[in-house]
């Protein structure tokens, strides 16, 4: 008994650990085709061999779950949906570069490294400047551990669980180190962008900007699973061990053998004269790329002479980015097309023949208004010169007067509403035309959707697509219905995507806002130049809405800082009886018409504070503009001393350096919310 007790238990152990050399092998199998795949772009064997032995490893791994390490592939997708991401220093601050941005800046560039190192022989690296995020990745004894983005540069975020979802990024490394870092970008390739895009058109979803905006958002995606869906890619570029390697170059091919995505067209050069000659054949790769690149970096190769040439407090000056300009593209514009804004306000917009533009496939540029349309000389069927500027829309620089242009008629604008078919007007002083009837429908939905927007009424979950069904199904016609939502319940439950939750959610925020301070529905009553800020001073002085609906062009003029155009538009606002109507209804149905300082809006992180905004934030600028003036603090656009905060967003340049140098408060868009919640 004892001794076939021994035996199985032999058996037994044996059996074990079979399994777990067998695990072992499929791992390594499926590294080495998700490195060949992902890493090397040279898949070796078909999706579904490997869908096959993933799944093996997965079947094996549920049957003996002790066996499964962090570091499996089938572990790539494991984090939970969190709240937020914790904060994490850098144990070294990741810098930024300097910027080149002609073929005399890379010379002076040159001259200041030779003027430190005398007679020292040194050499460069050239390598394309990723258009993406940086990103710091960090192993322990061969191990991935963490992920952090770069943050202010010495503390950044720990988005290790998104990171994983990354198939080039290895789990694990052949450097066992107790500490290794390494550093590059984070990006979404031009083709996976494209399509993320046009998945988010069809559930009528916000579109990214560009392929870095939504690596951006992506990146900071609290739900991994999200994350994985959308393939985030990563080269990296920095080893930060000096010790090992005497060159950049050799630390690449380092980290490169380890099994990271180093970009290939990295290029030793010997002066700076190769080094623009290799600047200049990465740019005209540059739209032939699978991703976006909006530069090239030049770094001194030799690491033993990085101290000596020295560092600012900004970027290092063994380093610098040479910026490419942006591209220009000729194509023809199909034809223009106008669409009306909550205030009447026409814009127009061109259909473009599609054109590849700074790897992205554009088919719209805006137009603005119908004076630019005539001041360009820009005729339906003629060639234009496009560029993007930065947004997703692309901006027309010229017509190409060729032999077909004389051909072409000249552009006649609209006279009248592509909404409701109204004649337009054009006020005395301006440029832009206006739908003046009370009526159009289109006006009305983008009225409701800034009537409940964020500066305003602050509705919360009431989008512009739930506001398109209410008013499509006649359940919400104007503002006043809005407050009469309770009563038709069972009628909009039964629309689709509106379950009892997100219909009690909706009905909670909906009574709150009924006790918002009266300048928050002065705004939100669209009155043609009554921002946020003018709201307030206006109900500073006349307490209630109804007062100063009652109040004399003199006496509204007499604020300060309160114009004749302002008080002319609040009195033409007011000799309506169907806008005084509405605010009496208003009141019926309970919505505070009062404004007391003591109960205002104010917020004490805000108010009386000035900011300046710069970069891309995820929502256009006046949107920030308008909850800082609401919160009672102002928005300034040129950065000083005096300035309380910059709220920077991505890709942020000059005035965050400049921020950085007067040691003003440097602010993200999430830092501000929670500003914003006290
Ligand atoms: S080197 C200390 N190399 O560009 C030097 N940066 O504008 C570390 N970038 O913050 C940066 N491609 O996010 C380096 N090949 C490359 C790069 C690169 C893109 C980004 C990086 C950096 C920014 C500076």
């Amino acid at each position: 008994m004892l001794l076939k007790n021994i035996k199985d238990f032999t058996f037994n152990r044996r059996y074990m650990e079979d399994i777990k050399k067998q695990i072992e092998e499929i791992k390594l199998t499926l590294e080495t085709w998700e490195h060949a795949y992902y890493v090397l772009d040279k898949p070796i064997v078909d999706d579904l061999v490997y869908d096959n032995k993933l799944k093996e490893l997965k079947t094996l791994e549920e049957k003996y779950p002790e066996y499964i390490t962090s570091d499996s592939p089938t572990q790539r997708v494991g984090g939970q949906v969190s709240e937020k991401f914790e904060k994490y220093n850098h144990k070294y601050p990741m810098l930024s570069l300097d910027n080149a941005f002609n073929q005399d800046d890379l010379y002076d560039f040159d001259k200041s490294i030779k003027k430190q190192l005398e007679k020292d022989n040194f050499s460069y690296f050239v390598e394309p400047k990723i258009d993406g995020l940086s990103i710091s990745l960090i192993y322990e004894k061969g191990k991935f551990s963490k992920a952090v983005t770069r943050g202010n540069g010495l503390q950044g975020e720990d988005v290790t669980f998104n990171v994983k979802t990354i198939r080039s990024v290895p789990l694990r490394i052949n450097d066992t180190s107790d500490y290794f870092e390494v550093r590059g970008e984070v990006f979404l390739s031009k083709k996976e962008f494209e399509r993320i895009n046009e998945e988010r058109k069809l559930s009528n979803e916000d579109l990214f900007a560009n392929p870095r905006n939504a690596a951006a958002g992506t990146i900071r995606q609290l739900n991994p699973t999200i994350v994985a869906s959308r393939r985030l890619d990563v080269f990296l570029y920095y080893y930060l061990n000096r010790d090992k390697y005497t060159k950049h170059s050799e630390s690449l091919s380092y980290i490169s053998s380890l099994g990271f995505k180093v970009n290939d067209l990295g290029k030793h050069c010997k002066s700076i004269e190769d080094v623009i000659e290799h600047i200049n054949y990465i740019e005209n790769q540059r739209y032939n790329l699978q991703y976006e690149i909006d530069g090239a970096v030049v770094k001194v190769d030799e690491f033993k002479f990085y101290d000596k040439i020295g560092y600012t407090s900004k970027f290092p000056k063994w380093a610098t980015a040479y910026k490419y300009p942006a591209e220009i593209k000729v194509t023809k514009l199909l034809n223009i097309f106008a669409s009306v804004g909550r205030t009447g306000k026409i814009t127009y917009n061109a259909i473009l023949s599609p054109v590849s533009l700074a790897g992205t496939t554009v088919q719209a540029a805006t137009l603005h208004n119908a004076e630019y349309i005539f001041n360009k000389k820009i005729k339906v069927g003629s060639n234009v010169k496009v560029k993007k500027a930065g947004d997703i829309i692309p901006e027309v620089l010229e017509v190409i007067e060729d032999e077909l242009y004389n051909t072409l008629e000249t552009y006649k604008k609209i006279e009248y509403c592509p909404a409701c078919d109204s004649k337009l007007e054009i006020f005395n002083d301006e440029v832009d035309q206006y739908c003046i009837n009370f009526n159009c429908e289109r006006k009305i939905i983008k009225s409701l959707e800034h009537f409940v927007s964020r500066g305003a009424m602050n509705i919360d979950g009431m989008s512009i697509k739930i506001i398109e069904k209410l008013y499509a199904n006649k359940i919400i016609k104007n503002v006043i219905d809005i407050y009469n939502f309770k009563k038709h319940k069972s009628k909009i439950l039964e629309l689709d995507n509106m379950g009892e939750k997100s219909f009690n959610n909706l009905l909670e925020a909906i009574e709150k806002s009924k006790t918002n301070d009266a300048d928050k529905l002065l705004f939100g009553l669209g009155i043609r130049y009554v921002g946020s800020k003018t709201a307030k001073l206006l109900l500073e002085r006349f307490k209630d809405v109804k007062n100063l609906l009652n109040a004399t062009k003199e006496e509204i003029e007499s604020i300060y800082e309160v114009g004749p155009k302002v008080a002319q538009s609040i009195i033409d606002w007011s000799s309506i009886q169907e806008n005084v109507d509405l605010i009496n209804e208003l009141q019926i149905v309970g919505v505070n018409i009062n404004f007391s300082k003591n109960q205002s809006n104010d917020n004490v992180n805000i108010s009386k504070k000035s900011f300046v905004i710069t970069g891309t934030l995820s929502k256009p600028r006046p949107y920030f503009v308008d909850l800082i003036e609401s919160f009672g603090g102002k928005v300034i656009s040129a950065i000083s001393k005096k300035t309380d905060y910059l709220l920077a967003g991505e890709e942020a340049g000059s005035k965050l350096e400049k921020a950085k140098s007067l040691q003003v408060n440097i602010i993200s868009e999430e830092d501000f919310f929670k500003m914003l919640e006290g």
